[in-house]
């Protein structure tokens, strides 16, 4: 086990970690015990992906600034979940050292925790808070890279499997990283970042046998977007080309457990979106 970041298990008092009971579920398939860390992984995308990895036999380590929402999952699934704020050094240094130290350095990490305050350069009451800005690229773009640069250093000091792999990094940029829209710009410059720094971060992890991917999802139905009203939520479903209707979370997943099983990937950003372009707004 390498944890570089691994300060111990306070055990059942720790509140930041909640272990499951149903630890021992089934394991099926290649994924079979290997350690895997998602972030987000309470709600939408990373759920989904947390629920595939565990189908798969993963022993999943789910990471959410809201653990109580984590742990539900987790309990579905016999994962762990960890309190985490992707944005914070310290707290994401405890939550990957957690994770390491009860399954183990994770080969496989995917990336889901964001946000997505809408908000226009110039906007009704002025230009927009820089705060708001600044706390979109913390969570969205820095979060993705604090918590890469913590899995990576514990994947390099695994033994390789068949083939030399190491490990694999999926994270989570966004359409909006090409097609922003009005009232976007900050959600659309962190996931502009998280495309960008793919090819670089893959290049130099290659070397280590570690894999870094990133989805650009189109529109996808989780809580992100259930807050909008229901017809919203149909006209834009209705705008996706074919299908025209939101993602299903479960797709996302089906993607990464695609790039985790083809090793022929890396370094590029993929679309889903079921061809959606998006107009101005
Ligand atoms: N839903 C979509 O249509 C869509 C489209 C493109 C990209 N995305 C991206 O996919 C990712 C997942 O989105 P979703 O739709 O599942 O959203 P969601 O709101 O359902 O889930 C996001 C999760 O991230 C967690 N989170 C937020 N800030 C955090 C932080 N600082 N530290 C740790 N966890 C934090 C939340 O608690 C939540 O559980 C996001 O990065 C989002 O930008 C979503």
């Amino acid at each position: 086990m390498h944890c570089n970041y691994y300060t111990g298990f306070a055990g059942s008092d720790d509140w930041r970690i909640v272990q499951s009971a149903n630890a021992d579920k089934g394991k099926i398939m290649d994924m079979n015990g290997v350690a895997a860390i998602v972030t987000g992984a309470a709600s939408g995308l990373g759920a989904a992906t947390a629920r595939a990895l565990a189908d798969k036999g993963a022993k999943v380590a789910l990471l959410d600034m809201n653990v109580a929402a984590a742990a539900e999952v987790a309990a579905e699934i016999g994962g762990i979940a960890v309190q985490c704020d992707v944005s914070d050094a310290a707290s994401a240094e405890a939550a990957v050292g957690d994770a390491c130290g009860i399954h183990g350095a994770a080969r496989i990490a995917v990336s889901c925790a964001g946000i997505a305050p809408p908000g226009k350069v110039v906007g009704r009451d002025g230009p927009q808070d820089l705060a708001v800005f600044a706390n979109t690229i913390n969570i969205n773009l820095i979060g993705t890279f604090n918590i890469m640069r913590l899995v990576a250093a514990d994947m390099k000091a695994l033994e390789p499997l068949e083939g030399g792999e190491r490990g694999l990094i999926v994270n989570t940029a966004s359409i909006a990283a090409f097609e922003g829209q009005i009232g976007q710009v900050a959600y659309a410059a962190s996931k502009g970042g998280v495309a960008s720094m793919t090819l670089p971060a893959a290049r130099e992890l290659a070397r280590s046998g570690i894999r870094v991917l990133a989805i650009a999802p189109g529109i996808f139905g989780t809580p992100m977007l259930f807050g909008l009203p229901q017809d919203v939520q149909n006209s834009l479903g209705a705008e996706v080309p074919f299908p025209s209707r939101l993602g299903d979370p479960a797709e996302y997943a089906k993607l990464v457990l695609h790039m985790a099983d083809n090793m022929m990937l890396n370094g590029e950003v993929i679309r889903l979106d079921g061809a959606l372009r998006m107009a101005p707004g």
